[in-house]
């Protein structure tokens, strides 16, 4: 068995489905829900994804496949939404433990086997450096999902055509600034502790929104952001790039952009984002993804705080200046100053504070098999192979 998954549109699909005859074909069609975060697929029904809408047997599928095809839009470095939603929700192809490849965190394989991947991506005009951006995103998902890249192909595409959306709230200026929570994970959420250190020490009126309430009303959340001066994201590193609903929100927003509409495009861009791994720099691409969006949007890209080991740095940052959260604590209340001032405060990779990473990998593992026990699994019902 072999798998592709695609973002083609029908009439797309129809002029090279015949190369894939046989194989098992993951499309949009409209129907596939957003990664919760809860990583019921590692610690509750090990390899299975508990959302069942068809979508929940992705590491299963994975395995199965004798390769995997993945053609996608290029989406500012990555892949688009859609692409990026099947990867999100197909993590339960690893195991939660960390191990060290090539001296980085990473996750430990569920299967034995060096999975072939073949990436194309789609776009208009690509040049050198968005093809180098792309290379060096999907060179990390391999080693993230312990694949091997078999090919990388760039395919031209025509202009994508898209008349203005109604924005239907009036545009102009009504908030100050915007703390936008992307994680699915809302109020229990390391970016929402992130996003409210900053917003704690920021003047002005200040609007503070989870992304989730939103995810059947993508058109008004696109509102509030036309309608920030500020928009600070707050989101988790997801297979080494954007979570699926923030893209949706993105791609929506720069639709809008692209298609002239009348909204203000005088629009300063923050971001704190956070991950599992110990070394904030992994979350280079998201960070990158997000310059290349506000370049597409004409909104102005004031740089970004990464935050790494998000898993302790979250429980640890209401200590403030004192513990391992200590050096993200500051740069948090710089990043608010910043703010403040409507200034840049550049990319950050902050680093724990006295805290070694043998220590937050051992925390790490423990914890999952701690949550594994309250789940009623024993250590051995994670390693499942048959999902
Ligand atoms: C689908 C999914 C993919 C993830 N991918 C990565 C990753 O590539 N690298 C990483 O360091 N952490 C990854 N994580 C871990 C999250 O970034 C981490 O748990 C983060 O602290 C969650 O933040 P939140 O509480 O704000 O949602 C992933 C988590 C999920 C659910």
């Amino acid at each position: 068995m072999n798998l592709i998954i695609h973002d083609l549109n029908e009439k797309e699909w129809a002029k090279i489905a015949s190369d894939y005859e046989g194989w098992k074909v993951i499309s949009d069609k409209g129907d596939i829900s957003p990664c919760a975060g809860c990583f019921g697929c590692w610690l509750k029904t090990p390899g299975q994804c508990v959302i069942k809408d068809g979508y929940d047997k992705m590491g299963q599928l994975i395995h199965s496949a004798d390769e995997v095809v993945v053609i996608s839009r290029y989406t500012y470095g990555g892949f688009s939404s859609f692409v990026k939603n099947v990867l999100d929700r197909s993590i339960g192809y690893i195991l939660p433990f960390f191990r060290l490849v090539k001296g980085e965190m990473h996750h430990q394989p569920r299967f034995h086997e060096k999975k072939p991947f073949r990436f194309i991506f789609r776009g208009e005009n690509l040049t050198e450096e968005d093809k180098e951006k792309a290379k060096k995103y999907v060179k990390a998902v391999c080693i993230n999902f312990n694949g091997r890249i078999k090919d990388i192909q760039f395919w031209e595409t025509e202009a994508e055509t898209g008349e203005a959306a109604e924005v239907s709230k009036e545009q102009e200026v009504k908030t100050e600034t915007l703390f936008l929570n992307c994680s699915l994970r809302g109020d229990e959420s390391r970016s929402r502790k992130f996003l409210d250190i900053i917003a704690d020490n920021t003047e002005g009126e200040k609007l503070q929104l989870n992304v989730t309430p939103y995810l059947k009303k993508m058109d008004e959340l696109r509102d509030e952001v036309f309608s920030a001066k500020k928009v600070v994201l707050g989101m988790p590193l997801y297979v080494d790039g954007i979570p699926s609903t923030a893209l949706k929100l993105m791609e929506l927003l720069e639709k809008e952009c692209a298609a002239g509409s009348a909204v203000s495009r005088d629009k300063k861009i923050y971001v704190v984002a956070n991950m599992g791994f110990f070394e904030s720099e992994q979350i280079g691409n998201l960070l990158s993804m997000v310059k290349t969006w506000c370049e597409k949007c004409g909104f102005t890209y004031c740089g970004g705080i990464a935050i790494g080991a998000g898993g302790m740095m979250g429980n640890v940052i209401k200590y403030g200046h004192h513990g391992p959260g200590k050096f993200v604590y500051e740069e948090l209340l710089r990043a608010a100053e910043a703010i403040n001032a409507s200034g840049v405060i550049g990319d950050i990779y902050t680093k724990s504070y006295k805290f070694p990473r043998i220590g937050y990998i051992m925390y790490g593992n423990k914890g999952f098999l701690m949550k594994a026990k309250e789940n009623g699994l024993r250590k051995r019902d994670l390693y499942k192979k048959t999902c």
